[in-house]
């Protein structure tokens, strides 16, 4: 796993924002993996900045976000489809075609997952898997537990994350899902590259885990160690336990 160290959160989402740039210009066609969450938001501002300033072209890109709460659409403010409306989609020239994104409110969640493996294996599979990482070590909503799902699937969230998550509503834990639709692991190591950013020094034990750790399930992170081309960029905050 390569690691990269940063300043702050700043510079590190300045960085991947102009990687991500010129990942587009030299592949028009990429497909991304997207994660939501308050890492990333720096990283969305700089893409908009770009953006606005027709340093990219978003018109043949094709995105698959992480995961999405269960019970959550379009409609709603928490969910991750509005996230994403307000920290990209709304503001590149992408088609609703381009853009693949779990329905949490689907009627048959299975079916819902088991159509995102295929629109994500009909896409030619995933170029560049940006991730986020929880101080529990899960990845998208792949949580620590006795064992792993592989493919997308309907997750039961703990309670630390849906306190992590309690920001985007309110501050109210009680309204955060209790379920989510996560991509599994297999679904994400399939993606021919990916980058982690972690930021802050509540990641610092996960990061360990990611980088360091045994794999085990209790920190799902650490399976990215399986994968050959893994990034991890990293604040000071979040590379404290790294030697
Ligand atoms: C979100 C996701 C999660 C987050 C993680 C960290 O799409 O997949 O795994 O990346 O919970 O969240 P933040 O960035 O809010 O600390």
């Amino acid at each position: 796993m390569k690691i990269e160290r940063f300043d702050n959160d700043e510079v590190l989402a300045s960085t991947l924002a102009t990687r991500l740039i010129d990942a587009i210009f030299l592949n028009p066609r990429l497909v991304l993996g997207l994660p939501t969450g308050r890492t990333p938001v720096a990283l969305y501002r700089e893409l908009r900045w770009h953006s606005q300033r027709g340093h990219a072209d978003w018109s043949q890109v094709r995105t698959f976000n992480l995961d999405e709460f269960v019970g959550l659409g379009a409609g709603d403010p928490g969910s991750y489809r509005s996230y994403m409306q307000a920290a990209l989609f709304d503001h590149v020239r992408m088609t609703p075609e381009q853009i693949g994104m779990l329905d949490g409110r689907a009627p048959n969640l299975a079916a819902e997952c088991a159509r995102y493996e295929r629109a994500i294996a009909q896409a030619g599979g995933i170029d560049l898997q940006i991730l986020g990482i929880g101080a529990n070590g899960h990845i998208g909503f792949n949580e620590p537990g006795d064992t792993l799902e592989a493919e997308t699937h309907v997750a039961e969230l703990r309670a630390e994350t849906r306190r992590a998550n309690a920001g985007w509503f309110g501050g109210d834990t009680t309204r955060v899902p209790s379920h989510a639709l996560s991509m599994g692991l297999a679904t994400i190591l399939r993606a021919r590259e990916i980058v982690l950013m972690a930021t802050g020094a509540g990641k610092q034990d996960a990061v360990a885990g990611l980088v360091n750790g045994q794999l085990t399930p209790r920190l799902p992170a650490s399976f990215l160690q399986l994968h050959p081309r893994v990034t991890a960029m990293l604040d000071r905050g979040a590379a404290q336990r790294l030697a």
